[in-house]
């Protein structure tokens, strides 16, 4: 009786520390409250990334013209993104399917959203630009991905548009900047790209649990 005790105790002890091994190596996934609660938050960088360059653009477009923008663009665009993935923990990024800065390109799931959003990157009822949550699963854990469409609008084509319907100086700077440039050639209404913000497990729960 007193020995059976023991081989059970022993028992439960081993499955214990079998599951509190297992806790340790396996993080507690992401709940669906999460996921949608890093969903608003993911929209919530993205217009600050959108308004902050917008802002810098119209600035500096007024005060110093065009071709002093697209320097702006090339040294701003990357420097926002660094600076609103290091206040909120996320990896921050723009992406596109043909894309000008070489380090804009897609990885994998980027580019199949993107493909499949390039007729039409509306919602067809709100009209606003679409999205895509998903929580990609791997050996090092889980990550909430969120991509948002960018149209082109009328105002960006002075540096997307046609390729022959460029300003030359600006050509000319663009071609300077960006030799394997691919992000000419669109028209308003067109997708031009993509905001990406990727959350590991564990720095979604950290700004979720800042407040966002
Ligand atoms: C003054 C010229 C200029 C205007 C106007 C402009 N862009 Fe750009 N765009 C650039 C430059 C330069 C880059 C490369 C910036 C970088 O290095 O990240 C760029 C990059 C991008 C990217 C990142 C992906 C890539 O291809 O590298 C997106 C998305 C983008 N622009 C969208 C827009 C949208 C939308 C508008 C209009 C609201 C716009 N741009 C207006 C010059 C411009």
């Amino acid at each position: 009786m007193h020995r059976r005790l023991n081989i059970r105790r022993s028992g439960l002890l081993v499955a214990t520390l079998a599951l509190a091994l297992f806790a340790c190596r396996a993080p507690r996934p992401l709940t669906e409250a999460e996921i949608a609660a890093g969903t608003a938050l993911s929209s919530v960088v993205a217009d600050r990334f959108q308004a902050q360059l917008i802002d810098r653009l119209q600035e500096t477009i007024a005060s110093d013209g065009m071709v002093a923008a697209i320097h702006v663009c090339a040294e701003e665009a990357p420097a926002i993104a660094g600076q609103l993935s290091a206040e909120t923990g996320a990896t921050v990024r723009r992406t596109a399917l043909r894309n000008r800065n070489p380090a804009a390109v897609p990885d994998g799931l980027e580019a199949a959203v993107m493909a499949q959003w390039e007729g039409d990157p509306l919602e067809p009822g709100s009209g606003r630009p679409r999205r895509h949550s998903v929580v990609e699963r791997d050996g090092g854990g889980e990550r909430l991905r969120f991509l948002r469409a960018i149209p082109a609008a009328p105002q960006c084509l002075a540096c997307h548009g046609p390729a022959d319907m460029l300003a030359p100086e600006i050509r000319a700077a663009i071609a300077e900047r960006y030799p394997e440039d691919r992000a000419t050639g669109f028209a308003a209404g067109d997708l031009r790209g993509a905001f990406s913000i990727t959350w590991t497990a564990e720095a979604l729960r950290g700004a979720l649990a800042r407040g966002g």
